[in-house]
């Protein structure tokens, strides 16, 4: 038996093989778990990837910054599982100019922008999901450790620090709906999103040699596996809470 047998998961965030949210599904499925997935603009891209997990799973359609998709998602996976017992909010993105070091010149559109597609949005996705979850459940969101000021990360840092915060109210406020919300801090690691922040490679070059445990930059599981375990019923009285997955790099000194 897994731990997510007979679980019913929504996993958004998913681009290709390489993303976060990809081992989440994957890893999710092996452990029991029916799985929707949510994709946003290349669909067709996220479909061809979606045939590489374990089970076909459904592909729907979901831009955090569409009201129209937000007011429609649980009546669309409602279509293909009768609730939800976990959502994985697996989703960021900033403009080029919120990045990079560029910090004391980004106009208030572009943070606006990173706002609103990786912060606020993880109260959309939840609230959005909340019909399906009448029994309770499980939000995980994926996190970068914003207790620190980073090189190249700016904006986004800042969208991460409102994300630790959103988090804590959202457990405040589902708690009473036995819905607990959790984030994993996971490790820089080489996906889409990562590459797109020019500068990037300081991570790289930095973490692995900084991390107690080490860190492979190119393994996605160690994330994964605290989404799937926070979404599992070995959590029952943890919200709020930030799991670092990020090889102990967030306990020592530089
Ligand atoms: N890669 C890292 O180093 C790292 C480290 C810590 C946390 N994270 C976080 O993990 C999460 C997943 O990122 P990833 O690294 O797997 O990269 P990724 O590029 O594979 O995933 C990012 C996802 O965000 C989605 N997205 C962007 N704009 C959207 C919108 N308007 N509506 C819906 N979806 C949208 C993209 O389609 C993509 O699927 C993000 O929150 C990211 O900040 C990443």
């Amino acid at each position: 038996m897994g731990i997510l047998e007979g679980k019913r998961i929504l996993v958004t965030g998913v681009l290709t093989d390489a993303s976060i949210a990809f081992s989440v599904a994957k890893l999710a499925q092996e452990e029991g778990a029916t799985v929707v997935l949510t994709g946003f603009g290349r669909l067709s891209l996220v479909e061809r990837i979606a045939k590489r997990l374990p089970e076909p799973a459904p592909v729907l359609e979901l831009d955090v910054q569409s009201n129209e998709h937000l007011a429609t998602l649980a009546a669309r996976v409602g279509e293909h599982v009768d609730g939800l017992d976990g959502v994985v909010h697996s989703i960021g993105f900033a403009p080029q100019t919120a990045l990079g070091g560029n910090f004391l010149n980004t106009t208030w559109e572009d943070v606006a922008t990173a706002l609103h597609v990786s912060t606020y949005s993880f109260k959309s996705l939840a609230v959005a999901c909340l019909p399906l979850m009448k029994e309770g459940g499980a939000v995980v969101g994926l996190d970068f450790d914003a207790t620190k000021a980073w090189p190249v990360y700016d904006w986004m840092g800042v969208a991460k620090a409102g994300l630790e915060s959103c988090s804590r109210y959202l457990a405040r406020d589902l708690g009473p709906h036995n819905i607990r919300v959790n984030l994993v801090a996971a490790g820089p690691l080489r996906t889409m999103a990562a590459k797109s922040i020019p500068g990037f490679k300081e991570f790289e070059d930095s973490w692995p040699a900084k991390a107690p445990l080490g860190w492979d930059l190119a393994d996605t599981i160690p994330a994964a596996k605290a989404c799937v375990a926070l979404m599992s019923d070995w959590f029952p009285a943890t919200t709020g809470e930030i799991v670092h997955v990020d090889g102990g790099v967030h306990a020592v000194g530089a």
